[in-house]
């Protein structure tokens, strides 16, 4: 049980929305991250499936397993505490039958200390929130560019351009919203489209990519923090440089150890040591 007495939980974010609070969200895929969060007053953890090409080195979303999120969700529940600890379900263990999609919701809930999950896509995907809410677990969707569908989209791109593709998401937005989610994650859509949903459903919008009229922002926590090599994508604000400074630091570690500078020699730390024991 959280002790925390600010605990965020699902229906504090729609509280948040009806008055008009802004959410804050990031990733995390570990517990000191976590920890960091929290410490900032992050309202909303997310270990995201992204944690398969940030942080295990696969080319896309799509091969992180079930358990290998289970990991990441282990973890970064260590390290939580007001958050409210979302987790990804990964590609294919919630598409194809809703029993299925219980039991791995289930563990991720149960063996891993998730508080809610977050599912992508819109009609298709409203059996599948209403069986998790039968069974208590809360469902967070995402719409718009959904990283699972990526070789069906043919990319990354922004979704939500085209009059009918903008249709369709609003009204994929309604049905999530009558289907029980709490949230809805808005991905690289116009901010005019954002808007229009944000003011359409009675949930919480969280963009990212999405304009600022959302009701909450999310970034994934490696770009926000400049930890990425590859550049990040264009909406991303980048608050800090931490692989630069990174890099520094590494470099100097191996020339200090190469040139016998690390660690120090005997004496600059035992004459500071003699000194004090005569006295
Ligand atoms: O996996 C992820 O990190 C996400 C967010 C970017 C919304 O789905």
């Amino acid at each position: 049980m959280n002790k925390t007495a600010d605990k965020v939980t699902t229906s504090r974010l729609i509280e948040m929305k009806q008055k008009g609070l802004r959410i804050t969200s990031l990733t995390a895929y570990d517990a000191p991250t976590a920890r960091l969060l929290n410490e900032a007053g992050v309202d909303v953890v997310l270990v995201g499936d992204s944690v398969a090409n940030v942080k295990l080195g696969y080319e896309n979303t799509l091969p992180v397993t079930l358990d290998e999120m289970l990991h990441h969700v282990r973890a970064v529940r260590r390290g939580n505490s007001r958050a409210l600890l979302v987790a990804d379900m990964p590609y294919l263990s919630y598409e194809l039958d809703s029993r299925e999609a219980c039991r791995n919701a289930g563990r991720l809930v149960k063996e891993g200390g998730a508080e809610a999950v977050k599912i992508e896509g819109g009609i298709e995907v409203a059996p599948v929130v209403k069986e998790l809410l039968r069974v208590n677990i809360p469902v967070m969707g995402h719409l718009g560019l959904t990283p699972q569908a990526v070789h069906k989209l043919g990319g990354y791109k922004v979704r939500g351009r085209k009059p009918q593709e903008a249709e369709k998401m609003l009204t994929d937005a309604k049905i999530l919203e009558g289907a029980g989610v709490f949230a809805i994650v808005l991905e690289c859509v116009p901010a005019e489209l954002a808007a229009e949903i944000t003011r359409k459903v009675s949930v919480p919008t969280i963009g990212i990519g999405a304009g600022s009229a959302c009701d909450g922002q999310i970034l994934v926590v490696d770009d926000l923090l400049g930890l990425t090599d590859n550049p990040p994508p264009k909406f991303v604000r980048r608050y800090a440089n931490l692989r630069d400074e990174a890099l520094r630091a590494a470099r100097q570690y191996v020339q200090d150890v190469q040139e016998g500078a690390f660690p120090a020699p005997e004496h600059a730390y035992r004459q500071p040591i003699e000194a004090k024991t005569k006295n």
